[in-house]
C-alpha cells in the first residue's frame, strides 16, 4: 500500500514540478532519532495532527519516544474523510495511522458521528429521514471498513449531550430521533466487529446533569443489546478547575459499574499566564493515578503532543512537554502513575 502510494504521489510530484515530500496522504515517515516509548501498565496517548508530524521534528520526536497510543486530532472527522457526497479522502488518516502503526502505537479512531467538523452537505440539507439514515451508515460503515484491523478502538458518537444533560439538537437528533445514536453503534459493529466502539463526551467528569445523563444513555444502549464497549472522557480542563483522582475515580466506576471499559481520551490541562507547572502536573498525576486504580480504565490520551501546537494555543501551555517537546513535570506525572 505504502510503496504504490508513495509511488504515485512521487510521479505526481514531478509531473506538476512540486516537492511531493510533504504533500497531503504521503507518508509521515517515522523519526530516526527518537528514543524507545516507556514500558507502561496502560496506553498512554497523544493525539497527532498530519502538519505539524511533517513540519517539526520535535513533534514527531516527542511523540514517538513518549507515548504508546495515537488518536489522529483531526484527520479521520467527517469533513475530511467525507467532503462531498460521493467523494471519500483517506489520505491524511492513512499517512497517520500507518505512521503510528509503524511505531507499534495502539490507535484511537475519532471521530465517525458528530455535530462539527461536519461538512455543509450534511450540516445543511434538509433531509428526510430515510435518505438521512442511508448517508449516516453509509459513512459509518465505510470509513469503519476503510481502517478495519488498523484502528483498536472508535469513538462512534462524540459529544452527544448539552450541558444541561439534553441530546442536542443536531442534524441528526432533530431529522432521526436520539435513535441515531444506536444506528451509528450498530453500523460500526457490523463493519469493524473487533474495534471498541465508544460514546465520548466533554465535560462529564465532574457529577452533574451531563454525568448523569451519559451514564443513563449508557445504561440504556447496553439494556438495548446495542454495541456499546466503552466511554470516554475528555477532559479539557484548566489547572484550577481539574477534577481529583477520587472524583474521576468515581466517575469512572459508575461506568464500570455498568460492564464498560471507560478511558480518558482528550486530556489537557491549560495554564494561567505566568503559573507554575506544579499544579498542571498534579492534574496530570491525579487522572494518570485514577486511570490506573480502575481495572476498567483502558488508557489515557492527551490532546495534542506539544505546547506549541495544541488547540487552546500555545500561550496555555496545557501538554505535558512544552514547545520544544522537553518532558515538564506532567510527563513526569503521567509516567509514574502509569
Ligand atoms: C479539536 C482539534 O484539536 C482542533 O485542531 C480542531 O480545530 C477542532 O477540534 N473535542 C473533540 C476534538 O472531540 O475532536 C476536538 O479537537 C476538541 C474538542
Amino acid at each position: 500500500m505504502v510503496p504504490l502510494r508513495l509511488a504515485a504521489a512521487v510521479g505526481l510530484g514531478l509531473l506538476l514540478g512540486g516537492c511531493a515530500a510533504e504533500d497531503e496522504g504521503d507518508p509521515i515517515l517515522p523519526p530516526k532519532d527518537a528514543a524507545a516509548p516507556p514500558r507502561l501498565a496502560r496506553p498512554l496517548g497523544a493525539a497527532v495532527s498530519a502538519r505539524p508530524a511533517r513540519e517539526d521534528r520535535d513533534y514527531l520526536r516527542a511523540f514517538a519516544s513518549n507515548f504508546t497510543s495515537m488518536t489522529p486530532e483531526n484527520e479521520m472527522k467527517w469533513a475530511i474523510v467525507h467532503p462531498d457526497r460521493d467523494r471519500y479522502a483517506f489520505g491524511e488518516a492513512d499517512a497517520l495511522v500507518d505512521l503510528g502503526r509503524g511505531l507499534g502505537k495502539r490507535v484511537r479512531g475519532h471521530t465517525l458521528v458528530w455535530d462539527l467538523q461536519l461538512p455543509k452537505w450534511v450540516s445543511e440539507r434538509d433531509w428526510e429521514a430515510p435518505e438521512l439514515r442511508r448517508v449516516l451508515v453509509d459513512h459509518v460503515k465505510t470509513v469503519a471498513s476503510h481502517f478495519r484491523g488498523r484502528v483498536a478502538q472508535w469513538d462512534v458518537v462524540n459529544e452527544p449531550f448539552l450541558p444541561s444533560g439534553r441530546l442536542k439538537k443536531n442534524v441528526f437528533s432533530r431529522v432521526l430521533g436520539p435513535g441515531y445514536i444506536a444506528l451509528a453503534f450498530r453500523a460500526a459493529r457490523s463493519a469493524d466487529p473487533r474495534a471498541k466502539l465508544f460514546l465520548n463526551e466533554n465535560y462529564s467528569e465532574h457529577p452533574g446533569p451531563k454525568q448523569d445523563a451519559l451514564v443513563r444513555l449508557a445504561a440504556s444502549l447496553r439494556r438495548r443489546g446495542v454495541p456499546l464497549d466503552g466511554v470516554g472522557l475528555q477532559s479539557h480542563t484548566t489547572a484550577e478547575s481539574a477534577p481529583g483522582a477520587a472524583r474521576l475515580a468515581r466517575t469512572m466506576r459508575r461506568f464500570a459499574r455498568l460492564g464498560l471499559d471507560v478511558e480518558i481520551t482528550e486530556l489537557d490541562v491549560a495554564l494561567a499566564r505566568g503559573a507554575s507547572l506544579g499544579p498542571q502536573a498534579r492534574a496530570y498525576g491525579a487522572a494518570a493515578r485514577a486511570c490506573a486504580a480502575e481495572p476498567r480504565c483502558t488508557g489515557l490520551t492527551v490532546w495534542g503532543v506539544t505546547d506549541r501546537w495544541s488547540w487552546i494555543g500555545a500561550d496555555k501551555r496545557p501538554l505535558p512537554l512544552d514547545g520544544r517537546g522537553r518532558p515538564k513535570p506532567a510527563l513526569g506525572a503521567l509516567k509514574d502513575a502509569f
